[in-house]
């Protein structure tokens, strides 16, 4: 990794600093600054990590510049056509595709693992009826250290591998309790012939007073979307658990930290806003109101769904899900969704835009995937619930390739100081 006859050279005050050069298998080099404050002492300063990495990682990678994302070196167009979730939960934790048999053996173990303690059920409880999906995520998520204390040492490898199966089986079960719990009907349990995805389904719209089927388009769309979301490289909610597990905490508190992240609505919270506004804009008269209120620097309002950190081209997943979204709702008889055409429009407009062009904002995963969980039957609070679940694999595989890195060393950044330098306390009778 670290190239021997490259290197970057830092003047400072007259005194010159050698800082190693590592080559990456794609993307750009990297500077090794890990000794500049012992050999320079300064700090370097990215309050966004806009030019910074924070690890190595062999899991995803994405050229934002080339629209293109990666899984362990697979593309997510192929994937999300050829694959499907449990099989990219494989490659992503493991490395590689799964064989036949793997994946059997994967796909048994996960299932087996769907249902959570029955104790755990009395948590809901505690909530108000009318907390967010999310909020209640969080609780019960962290609240899953209290009961799995078999797979709560992260140094045993089997306990970490244990931790990893149950959050991967268990978030669609608890995000399916926390959208039943919202509306007021009875938890249904896991069934085991079912997959992940009808079975999530499953939880979600069966009631035991009649027989629920769950319909393949939808149980495709809905797998589809799982995978679009497994994982992204050094994202906000990614580096949150990164962050919390480099101090030791155990998996359970570590993935609710990346929930509690995901929640915002400039990261993961970014659905659920995006067809809130698709529905205030209403109709695709009312689209240059709003695009002039994007525009406007003393406007906070922001096109939901559009722009990113890394992508300056198309996210390839927007493409895939925009490809979904025709596909679900022709077949579900309603293409003709006033909300797909807003969304279709504005894409189309904004996209011809000088502002959007020049700075580079095009639609990102969020954009197209709440009219498809809106044509599932989902309300807007379970889009991200939904993303957090998707994603548990990605902080979980993340997670895993942290503590097996033999460099880990607690994160603490340091900060560029600008308050007050020393001075005497002052009595109240003199102040
Ligand atoms: C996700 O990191 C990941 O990989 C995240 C994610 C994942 O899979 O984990 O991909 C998931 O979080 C997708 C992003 C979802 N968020 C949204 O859709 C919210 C709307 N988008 C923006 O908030 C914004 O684009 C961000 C937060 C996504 C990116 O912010 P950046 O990279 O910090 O960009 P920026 O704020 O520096 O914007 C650059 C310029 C600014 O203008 P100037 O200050 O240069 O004049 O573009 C403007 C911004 O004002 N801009 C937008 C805009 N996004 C950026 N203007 C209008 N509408 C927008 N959506």
């Amino acid at each position: 990794m670290a190239d021997k006859n490259k290197s970057a050279t830092l003047t400072l005050e007259g005194k010159s600093f050698e800082l190693p050069v590592l080559s990456p298998t794609a993307g750009p080099e990297v500077i090794d600054i890990r000794k500049l404050y012992a050999q320079a002492g300064v700090f370097t300063y990215d309050p966004g990590f806009t030019s910074t990495a924070s690890c190595d990682s062999t899991i995803t990678y994405i050229d934002g510049d080339e629209g293109e994302l990666l899984h362990r070196g697979y593309p997510i167009d192929q994937l999300a056509e050829k694959s499907h979730y449990l099989e990219v939960c494989f490659l992503l934790l493991y490395g590689h595709l799964p064989t036949a048999d793997e994946l059997e053996k994967f796909e048994v173990l996960v299932t087996r693992h769907t249902m959570i303690h029955e104790q755990m059920h009395y948590f809901f409880r505690g909530f108000r009826r009318d907390s967010h999906p999310m909020a209640t995520m969080v609780g019960v998520v962290g609240a899953m250290s209290a009961f799995y204390h078999d797979s709560l040492d992260i140094n045993d490898q089997h306990q970490r591998e244990v931790a990893s199966i149950r959050l991967i089986a268990k978030m669609p079960t608890i995000a399916a309790m926390a959208y039943k719990y919202s509306i007021g009907q009875p938890f249904v349990y896991p069934r085991n012939d079912l997959d992940y995805a009808a079975n999530f389904l499953h939880m979600c719209f069966s009631v035991p007073a009649e027989q629920y089927n769950v319909d393949p388009i939808l149980s495709r769309a809905m797998d589809r979307i799982f995978t679009l979301h497994a994982d992204h490289e050094q994202n906000a909610s990614t580096s949150t658990v990164r962050l919390a597990s480099s101090s030791g905490a155990n998996p359970f508190a570590c993935i609710a930290a990346g929930i509690a992240c995901l929640w915002g609505p400039a990261h993961g919270g970014a659905n659920q806003a995006c067809l809130e506004m698709l529905r205030e804009i209403g109709s695709v008269d009312r689209i240059p109101e709003y695009l002039a209120r994007a525009k406007d620097k003393n406007d906070p309002f922001r096109l939901m769904g559009f722009g990113h950190r890394v992508y300056k081209n198309f996210d390839p997943r927007a493409k895939v899900m925009k490809e979904s979204a025709d596909e679900v709702l022709a077949l579900l008889g309603v293409e003709n969704n006033p909300t797909l055409q807003v969304a279709k429009e504005l894409e189309k407009i904004a996209l011809e835009d000088p502002y959007f062009i020049e700075k580079k904002l095009y639609p990102n995963v969020d954009f197209y995937s709440g009219i498809i969980l809106d044509a599932i039957g989902f309300p807007t609070s379970m889009f991200t619930p939904i993303f957090a679940l998707a994603r548990t694999v990605g902080w979980v595989s993340q997670w895993k390739e942290q503590l097996a890195d033999p460099q880990l060393k607690i994160g603490r950044p340091r900060q560029l100081y600008l308050g007050e330098t020393s001075r005497d306390y002052v009595d109240i009778e003199n102040r």
